[in-house]
């Protein structure tokens, strides 16, 4: 569907990213060491989205020279440390991005120091997806709200054919004197009622109501990542800091596994790995895991992209070409049909593919938990397993991203975030 506007724009601080406990703590900074008496959290709060100077006038009873010492000050702490203190709001990354593929101008317009602004957007990787960063200079006089919004925006463009996303009412207000719509982010630093008093033409309580509107009904789709190696090549480790990196850039990482995923599936699960299934035939193997799949894909991975989340999932179909198609013998044919119920729904967008030789794969499980039924199996069928991932690998090596997983956690975490960032760019 086509978007409503052509230009989006968006305050930063309580609507990009919450950056509260860094000002917070600054603000706190900067009073006592100006031996001024402290402020309680909820007075601290309102310093967060207006200019500074006005915050330190009005809830302090400073003089304009008095407000710019405190200021100065307050960055003494805010530029290296409460800077960093702040994280995206989940899910604004990938409201940013789907605007930015549908082709709209995206730009920052906040009171906070142009500086500051370009620091954060790279340090949150939302840079690639912003057509404008709207800030202010240092000096004395912030421009007000309107000056911002108009450098914000290409010269000539139609004000009518902009709106404005903010969570206080200068954002509003500023919005509305300018002829654009103006959107209350009401998961922000909004006092009860502040946005609509303002003169907000819709109000959100969350940034995936906001978004859904934004983009006229639909989420922003989500991506399908999964992770795939032989056992022991260090899927749960790297699954674990994707899941942090994701986060801290302002997505909302959903984690599965296959075998299993959602109730149904981890009982299949238990019946393929118990050791008492021994004697289990190729064809049941394979059936079962298919339709362990199906039901995942159904329950959890589906409806999570159709959120727009981003699903990690440890082992997808690519495990079952690996080992049934090949460590069994079962032909890809075979393998590929009995899946088709779970994978016309939904397909990798992603694979990383983590590879360590067997010594180093044996060596590793050795340390681990107790064997399950499959990693007893003989050496041939774990060649074949390799011969399985080798061959995917070469087969599609735009969605297999093959990474060497005999080095340092670091090292082959470095690979996995440069894969996962080139699909996200
Ligand atoms: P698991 O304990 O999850 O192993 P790992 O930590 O190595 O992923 O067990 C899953 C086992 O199931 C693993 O040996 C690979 C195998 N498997 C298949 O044979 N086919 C499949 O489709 C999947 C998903 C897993």
């Amino acid at each position: 569907m086509a978007l409503q506007y052509d230009y989006y724009l968006f305050d930063f601080d309580g609507t990009v990213a919450d950056t509260g406990e860094g000002i917070r703590r600054s603000v706190a900074y900067s009073l006592e060491k100006l031996g001024r008496p402290p402020l309680d959290e909820a007075q601290l709060d309102r310093f967060i989205g207006p200019p500074l100077h006005d915050s330190f006038v009005e809830y302090c009873g400073m003089t304009d020279d008095e407000a710019e010492e405190a200021i100065r000050v307050y960055r003494e702490r805010y530029v290296d440390i409460g800077l960093y203190e702040s994280a995206l709001y989940p899910g604004i990354a990938a409201l940013l991005q789907a605007l930015h593929r549908q082709g709209a101008y995206v730009a920052i317009a906040s009171a906070k120091p142009t500086f500051m602004l370009e620091r954060l957007a790279e340090h949150f990787g939302i840079q690639g997806w912003l057509d404008a960063i709207s800030g202010t200079g240092l000096g004395r006089h912030s421009a007000d709200k309107q000056d911002l919004i108009l450098s914000a925006l290409p010269e000539g463009a139609d004000l009518s054919r902009a709106c404005m996303m903010g969570d206080r009412r200068f954002d509003i207000e500023a919005a509305k004197a300018l002829g654009l719509r103006a959107i209350g982010a009401d998961y922000g630093y909004s006092l009860p009622e502040e946005l609509a008093a303002a003169g907000a033409d819709e109000v959100f309580a969350t940034v995936s109501d906001m978004s859904r509107w934004l983009l006229g009904g639909e989420a922003p789709r989500g991506l399908f990542i999964t992770l795939e190696g032989s056992d022991g090549c260090g899927k749960s480790t790297q699954i674990g800091l994707l899941k942090d990196y994701l986060i801290r850039r302002g997505f909302e990482p959903v984690l599965t596994r296959e075998p299993g995923g959602c109730p149904i599936s981890e009982r299949i699960r238990e019946v393929i790995l118990s050791l008492d299934s021994k004697g289990m035939s190729p064809e049941c193997e394979a059936l079962l895991y298919a339709a362990s799949r199906v039901e995942h894909v159904r329950e959890v991975i589906e409806p999570a992209l159709k959120c727009g989340k981003i699903v990690i999932c440890d082992r997808f179909l690519d495990s079952s070409i690996a080992y049934q198609a090949y460590g069994r013998e079962l032909g890809g044919a075979f393998v590929r049909q009995i899946n088709e119920p779970a994978v016309r729904q939904v397909f990798p967008d992603l694979t990383l593919l983590l590879s360590v030789d067997r010594a180093e794969s044996r060596r590793r499980m050795a340390k681990g938990a107790p064997l399950d039924r499959l990693e007893i199996e003989r050496e041939d069928f774990f060649a074949r397993v390799q011969a399985g991932f080798d061959a995917l690998a070469e087969a599609e090596p735009k969605r297999v991203k093959r990474i060497d997983a005999s080095r340092s956690i670091e090292e082959v975490f470095d690979e996995v975030r440069a894969a996962v960032d080139n699909l996200l760019n």
